[in-house]
């Protein structure tokens, strides 16, 4: 045999006027597969005579190059319609109006934090976040709560394993250590709030070993007894959405406020039902009061010159009076059933103007 038998132009003009890489992969097989007619040549070459051999096989050489750069062009001009194709197909008009049925929900817990944050950034509030693991100190010594503190035991701390120093790190049993963190890092005028979790060890029909509260901190020159009420007789009303909601503060103790209050709400619990509002019953919702001095000294504030207040809220509560969400335990369940009842829609952004907050 003196030559081979192999015209590249035909494929060559193919390939570029292949309409889809289908095609392209059809035409790419059919000159170079295992039975492709480049390959089937290639063959060839060893039944040629050895001085044909060299021309014959860079011929094919060059030939296998100018289909296999035709194939990549081809691929990439091919690609270039698909997409672009695709984009035009797909074009989203985001002029058009909303209108989907998301299957989500957002749980209620969130929607509270959300309520209660809206509230309170009306206010002038910001809000800080906090570490779950804390330090001793912040958590309880520099609250004023020293070791041998008879509150320590009424935390049911969860504690991690000493450290060779003798410390321990545990999980915050309330949001207040972000006061002190707070405090130790910024100057006065402060006035924050903490929304987060919390940790216990306490699991029965109404309590969980982890649960959520909300902190607040105001430090200001003169900051007074009468600022925190007004603040959270505002805040109560804003959230129940009861404009004439009744509430009471009746005196507590917390080792880190002095003087401290709980805040109680009016409702009524006629025929069993409870009914926020008026009624003559009381309801407890937070604790509050004016940040002790000593607190204050911990934190490096100079309590001759600075007055605070502050409270704390657990947020399961709260939501379960203002949704009538009957047990607690459900909230942690992760049951679809029970979301979809009382889970929001997430379109329902709660805003002082959206009417959420205010009631009906
Ligand atoms: N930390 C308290 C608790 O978990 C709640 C609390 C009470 C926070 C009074 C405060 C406060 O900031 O002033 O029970």
């Amino acid at each position: 045999m003196a030559e081979i038998e192999f015209e590249s132009e035909e494929i060559l003009r193919e390939i570029e006027e292949a309409p889809s890489p289908a095609a392209l992969e059809e035409i790419r097989i059919r000159a170079l597969g295992r039975r492709g007619a480049l390959t089937l040549a290639m063959r060839e070459l060893r039944a040629l005579d050895a001085e044909a051999r060299p021309s014959a096989g860079a011929a094919l050489n060059a030939a296998r190059e100018a289909i296999t750069a035709a194939l990549g062009a081809a691929e990439a001009r091919l690609s270039r319609t698909v997409l672009e194709e695709r984009l035009k197909r797909e074009r989203a008009d985001t002029t058009l109006p909303v209108s989907f049925a998301p299957e989500g929900r957002i749980h209620p817990i969130s929607q509270a934090f959300d309520e209660v944050v809206a509230i309170f950034g009306e206010m002038g509030f910001r809000v800080v976040e906090g570490p779950h693991i804390e330090e001793d100190f912040y958590n309880f010594t520099a609250l004023n709560i020293p070791p041998e503190h008879p509150a320590r035991q009424e935390h049911d701390t969860f504690y991690f394993e000493p450290r060779a120093d003798g410390t321990r790190r545990l999980l915050r049993t309330h949001t207040s250590p972000m006061q002190v963190r707070t405090m130790l890092k910024e100057k006065p005028p402060l006035r924050i709030i903490v929304p987060g979790r919390t940790f216990r060890c306490d699991h029965d029909a109404t309590h969980s070993p982890m649960f959520h509260q909300v902190e607040g901190l105001v430090v200001d020159r003169e900051t007074h007894m009468g600022h925190l009420k007004g603040c959270l007789i505002d805040f109560c009303r804003a959230y129940f959405g009861l404009e004439d909601l009744a509430v009471r503060f009746r005196p507590s103790y917390f080792p880190f406020t002095e003087p401290s209050a709980e805040v109680d709400i009016g409702c009524s619990r006629k025929g069993g039902e409870l009914k926020i509002g008026k009624g003559g019953d009381w309801l407890e919702i937070l604790g509050c009061g004016m940040v002790h001095p000593r607190v204050l000294e911990n934190c490096g504030i100079d309590p001759g010159l600075y007055q605070g207040f502050a409270f704390g809220m657990g947020i399961e509560r709260v939501a379960m009076l203002k949704y009538g969400i009957p047990d607690l335990r459900a909230f942690y369940d992760g049951d679809w059933r029970w979301l979809k009842h009382h889970g929001f829609l997430p379109l329902d952004i709660p805003s002082l103007v959206r009417g959420s907050l205010a009631g009906p």
